[in-house]
């Protein structure tokens, strides 16, 4: 296989570079293995995790759906890191391997990790039925938790000021794109597809409900005693201190947990402590306009 030009170079020493694909920003490495991640063969057994990136709600729902495959068996869910035992099929850093070839060597069943927008979701996950799980956040907290993640992971580029970000956001000019267009795009696809659309704030109101959706979704019936013992495990506080969950794994020169922690807060409505008041407005305005008509509707604050 041919490495591409960013991979051979890129040691996490320096800043990620991005590009476009098909309108949408992408760490360069995606970029150059596009084709290959578009030709991606899926497996009817497939289960695809999506989400907006940072939806912190990511590295959770892969937390919670491990538990539910393995019926709450947590020893068996700290085999691997989050990352080995869900390849992020468009990831591709020579530090911590390539997604797509660790996706096409696992065997089946797989459950696999995108934060790819509808539009670019290689087809055969759609031709093939996979099952997928959307989970969504709503866009201000979601907005400073992708900011603190640029923050502290040389993967992406660097955010730039707080007021920078806070416009790249709005703009769309970030890796994966704007996330409007992402929510509302697998929004309009949960209907004719085998989508299941769940959302963060849910999950923080009323985990067990949740956790019993994707259980009925998976095919999996748990009892009581084993849906109590998933939403312990994947607790904040327990995944924080979770070495197999809280990216401690991935080299400090990649993801440097001092400058802010891969697992940082977990809460709904901490955008209050970042956003101005003139920038809520601003992004008020905005998001009525952009979400006008769709149906869709988030929670701010509890
Ligand atoms: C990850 O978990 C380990 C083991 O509990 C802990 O020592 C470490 O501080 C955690 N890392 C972060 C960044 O929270």
């Amino acid at each position: 296989r041919a490495l591409s030009r960013m991979e051979l170079k890129w040691d996490g020493t320096e800043r990620m570079t991005v590009d476009y694909v098909k309108g949408i920003l992408q760490p360069t490495p995606t970029c150059d293995s596009w084709d290959q991640i578009w030709d991606f063969q899926a497996r009817p057994d497939d289960l695809l995790i999506c989400t907006y990136p940072k939806a912190e709600g990511t590295t959770w729902t892969q937390e919670i759906v491990d538990l539910i495959q393995n019926e709450g068996d947590v020893d068996r869910t700290h085999r691997a890191p989050t990352h080995v035992r869900f390849p992020f099929i468009e990831w591709i850093i020579q530090s911590i391997g390539s997604g797509l070839e660790h996706a096409n060597a696992m065997p089946s069943p797989r459950t696999l990790k995108t934060h790819l927008p509808f539009q670019l979701l290689p087809p055969s996950f759609l031709e093939k039925n996979c099952k997928i799980i959307y989970m969504a956040r709503n866009p201000k907290d979601n907005l400073v938790s992708y900011y603190h993640f640029h923050r502290m992971n040389k993967a992406l580029p660097a955010p730039g000021t707080w007021e920078e970000y806070f416009e790249s956001f709005l703009t769309g000019k970030v890796c994966w794109g704007s996330w409007h267009d992402h929510v509302k795009g697998w929004w309009e696809a949960r209907d004719q597809h085998r989508i299941l659309y769940l959302f963060y704030e849910d999950m923080k109101m009323n985990p067990k409900h949740e956790i019993r959706k994707l259980g009925e979704f998976i095919g999996k019936k748990l009892d009581d005693s084993v849906l109590d013992k998933i939403v312990h495990h994947t607790s904040f506080d327990v995944m924080k201190q979770n070495p197999m969950a809280n990216y401690s794994t991935v080299p400090a020169k990649v993801m440097d947990h001092s400058v802010s922690p891969f697992m940082r807060k977990g809460e709904v409505g901490d955008w209050k402590n970042h956003f101005t008041v003139a920038q809520n407005e601003r992004f008020d305005e905005d998001y009525q306009r952009r979400m006008a008509g769709t149906g869709l509707t988030f929670r701010f604050q509890f």
